[in-house]
């Protein structure tokens, strides 16, 4: 059972049994998005002294100008997984194809895939605004000692094996799950220990904040319009609050936090919404079920969801179990005008 003031590693030792499988490498692996973070939190946390920030002049995969910090934190999330003999395969939103790992004797031996946004909210970095990285872990489904392939990557959430983000905020927390609840550690910055800080993590059943770019309104589709209507008026606990950041990261931690929705629905601008399926959709959503709430694309489970493209997108409904069944009804019944 977890305790309070136990450090991560202690966590993960005291834990291990619990996880799949149990041979420890899925504990190694967490270790070592652990330890990136630290790094990446290090350099987050300079990004208003040095001239780090800005444009790094490349493009990403979905057209995006890409922030020095991106590719900063890629790099480091890569080494760091690569450098362990746990992962066989990892793919990231700045990179446009998945990355083979072949292991140390070039046997293809790890067992593991990790998906990740490695940095999320970039925009929000110079405006010293909270930013994080996303993570999901799979087993991979082709043998061990063959390179893995697009299979591997293209597995429905509900496959993960663990799943988490790091919001460099206030506090940089590290929050994962490995299919046993949700537990968020805090780094201690002075000594670069994590603390288990918030045990057993879950969404209320109702929430009072809903989250969703307004400005987007006209685009959206009449489901969504008709919910917001409803999170605004003038009724019972209503009107709810609004709250939105623009990092997925730091709008979901608050509402897992205080009880809230989260909504990046599709639009005319972005068909199938604007979030990435295999990298902040699925992560976001295990993170949700396992902490008593719900992910959904406004009418189907998010983690049931079978991927065909290593980058595509989903609508993403995610939050207080309550609010988002809500929100499906509304969908539903504007699907069937
Ligand atoms: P990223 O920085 O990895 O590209 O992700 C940005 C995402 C997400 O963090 C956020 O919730 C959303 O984009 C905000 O989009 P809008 O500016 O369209 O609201
Ligand atoms: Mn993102
Ligand atoms: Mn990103």
């Amino acid at each position: 059972m977890s305790k309070k003031h136990q450090t991560l590693g202690e966590f993960i030792i005291e834990n291990q049994q619990a996880f799949p499988y149990s041979s420890g490498e899925l504990s190694r692996l967490i270790n070592s998005i652990r330890l990136a973070a630290k790094v990446v939190n290090h350099e987050v946390n300079k990004a208003g002294l040095v001239d780090i920030t800005g444009a790094a002049g490349d493009t990403n995969v979905q057209g995006e100008q890409q922030q020095k910090l991106d590719v900063y934190a890629n790099q480091k999330f890569i080494q760091t997984l690569t450098n362990r003999e746990i992962v066989c395969g990892i793919a990231s939103e700045e990179n446009d194809e998945y990355i083979t790992i072949q292991g140390h004797n070039n046997d293809h031996k790890n067992k593991y895939v990790v998906l990740m946004d490695p940095l999320d909210g970039s925009s929000n970095i110079d405006v010293n605004v909270s930013v994080g990285t996303i993570f999901s872990v799979y087993r991979r489904v082709t043998p061990v000692g063959t390179p893995v392939t697009m299979e591997d990557f293209l597995q429905p959430g509900n496959l993960q094996v663990a799943a988490g983000y790091i919001i460099y905020g206030t506090s940089t927390m590290l929050v994962y799950t490995t299919g046993h609840g949700v537990n968020g550690f805090t780094l201690n910055p002075a000594i670069g220990t994590y603390y288990l800080s918030h045990p057993n993590m879950k969404f209320s059943e109702d929430g009072n904040i809903y989250s969703i770019n307004e400005g987007n309104y006209a685009q959206f589709p009449q489901g969504v319009k008709d919910y917001l209507k409803y999170c605004q008026a003038d009724e019972g606990d209503r009107p709810y609050t609004s709250r939105y950041i623009g990092s997925l990261v730091s709008d979901i931690h608050r509402n897992m936090i205080k009880g809230g929705i989260y909504i990046y629905p599709s639009s005319s601008k972005y068909p199938d919404g604007k979030l990435r399926l295999l990298y902040e959709c699925n992560p976001m959503a295990f993170l949700a079920e396992q902490a008593g709430g719900k992910a959904s694309d406004g009418f189907k489970r998010i983690m049931d969801i079978k991927p065909n493209e290593l980058h595509e997108r989903a609508p993403f409904f995610c939050g207080s179990k309550n609010m988002v069944e809500k929100a499906e009804e509304f969908m539903q019944k504007a699907k069937t005008k």
